[in-house]
């Protein structure tokens, strides 16, 4: 089939590619053209694990292609994906304008008969919005709305989309139905699960899901605050919850919150929609206050050990909102550098493969290449994305690096009796803290870093 994807940022540019790997002939469009400009040229535009070679191999089978031109992309397709941003207004609703210029463009350059499919994250509801601009603008042709809500995860994108959990079809018209089967049919040949709904509850299916993973998180957050009071432990008790498979085990991880393009703005849009639908849903609210106040606890533990906070150097490991991305939209660990630099401190950061991105979003970040050369002369460490290769840092060799051994780990990758064991001052999240083990050198907090220390926002 011809199918052709309005937006080639994260999702757009991953379905592309999964459309052409399974067999389709795909023109992906976009309204920057700078980014159709790297893509024509084989290169992604943000870091994904595979997506590269991916794009290279389709582009060179020919079934893979992109445009500006969206009149071009839409010459002769039979089904239309809109992949384009929904962010937040700044009333927490999402912000559709994307959706309603797609739908318009759709109108005036597709062909009759298309399906237009709602891939990005929308209320329920905006299909009829999209539906009325179709009419409206459509000069008679006949056109049909769907809903494919997209649940793959950054970091394993292209995986996610090849073998997705399930796939969730909205739909008004046998037309859609057949040509959304069509098209996914090689993954449901392959066992992968069709859902199959009436369009409003898709678009609120993936709000659903994304609150309610938002949720889970929050609740092991609003568990941490309290292990810390009860001298308990957060992951113990999440493993005892996630043992019943009631429950699940997965997002029940305390630390710094959830972050990224999607959860924050989710759970607000999900919130707004129940208030404009006369049900408000408190809860939403404070999912995220308990998020907001995740980041704000490990600063609050930073700034107890060191007290006040000028001429203190903190070293921040893990600049991603999570780890396997370079992607830093909403990402907590920037939240917290900014929080930490807005006290006085002197903030270095290090990410695997968001160094770039993170100075872009917060230029007064210094960057380190790698994580010894940030901790060198911190006087603390945070650990603020899960990156596997934080579990593998040689401990002995921090220790003589940093001015001050304090390791306050916001994803609680580190093990409690190796830190101790190696002299450090370490504060998990929601678990106790532990000291170096006897024998352990006491260093004094005197040594200033050697670089100069900048007068910060918060005392201009
Ligand atoms: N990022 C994720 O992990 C993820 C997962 C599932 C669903 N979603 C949803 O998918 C949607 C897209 O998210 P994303 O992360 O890919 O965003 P993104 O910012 O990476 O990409 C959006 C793209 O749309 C383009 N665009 C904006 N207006 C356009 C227009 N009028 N015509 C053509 N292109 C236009 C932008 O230039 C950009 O390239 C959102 O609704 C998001 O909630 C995202």
């Amino acid at each position: 089939m011809k199918v052709t994807v309005m937006g080639t940022g994260h999702v757009g540019l991953v379905t592309s590619v999964m459309f052409a790997s399974i067999g389709h002939e795909v023109v992906g469009t976009d309204i920057d053209v700078e980014k159709i400009d790297l893509l024509r040229r084989g290169i992604p535009p943000f870091f994904e694990p595979g997506l590269e070679e991916g794009m290279a191999r389709e582009s060179a089978s020919g079934r893979l292609s992109f445009t500006a031109d969206a009149a071009e992309a839409l010459r002769g397709t039979d089904v239309v994906f809109i992949c384009v941003g929904t962010p937040a207004r700044a009333s927490g609703d999402a912000n559709l304008l994307a959706m309603e210029q797609s739908a318009r463009v759709v109108a005036k350059h597709a062909p009759d008969d298309t399906v237009l499919v709602e891939k990005s994250t929308v209320p329920a509801g905006t299909a009829d919005r999209v539906r009325t601009t179709l009419e409206r603008e459509g000069a008679g042709r006949r056109f049909h709305v769907a809903s494919n809500p997209e649940f793959l995860r950054e970091g394993s994108a292209l995986e996610d989309a090849l073998k997705p959990d399930r796939i969730v079809v909205g739909v008004e018209s046998p037309r859609s139905l057949e040509v959304l089967r069509r098209l996914y049919a090689p993954l449901l040949d392959d066992g992968v699960e069709l859902i199959v709904t009436d369009i409003p509850t898709a678009e609120l299916a993936k709000h659903a899901s994304n609150a309610f993973l938002s949720l889970k998180i929050s609740f092991a957050n609003a568990m941490a605050r309290i292990c810390e009071r009860a001298g308990a432990d957060v992951t113990a008790v999440a493993d005892v919850m996630g043992a019943d498979p009631r429950i699940g085990r997965a997002f029940l991880n305390a630390g710094l919150g959830y972050g990224g393009y999607c959860f924050p703005k989710d759970v607000a849009a999900l919130r707004r929609l129940s208030e404009r639908l006369g049900y408000p849903f408190p809860l939403l609210a404070e999912v995220e206050r308990v998020n907001d106040e995740a980041v704000e606890a490990v600063a609050a533990k930073v700034e107890d050990a060191l007290w006040n906070m000028e001429s203190k150097r903190i070293a921040v490991l893990g600049l991603a909102f999570k780890p396997g991305t370079d992607d830093v939209r909403f990402s907590p660990s920037i939240a917290l550098a900014r929080r930490l630099l807005d006290s006085g401190a002197q903030v270095v950061g290090y990410d695997p493969h968001a160094g770039a991105s993170a100075k872009e979003e917060l230029p007064e970040l210094e960057l380190a290449n790698d994580v010894y050369e940030a901790a060198t002369e911190a006087h603390a460490i945070v650990v603020a994305t899960d990156w596997e290769e934080f579990r593998e840092l040689d401990l002995p060799r921090l220790r003589e690096l940093m001015t001050y051994p304090l390791v306050v780990d916001g994803r609680n990758l580190l093990d409690s009796d190796e830190m101790a064991e190696a002299g450090f001052w370490y504060y998990p999240t929601g678990r106790p803290a532990v000291e170096p083990a006897a024998g352990a050198p006491v260093p004094s907090l005197e040594a200033a870093p050697s670089a100069p220390v900048e007068q910060r926002p918060a005392e201009r």
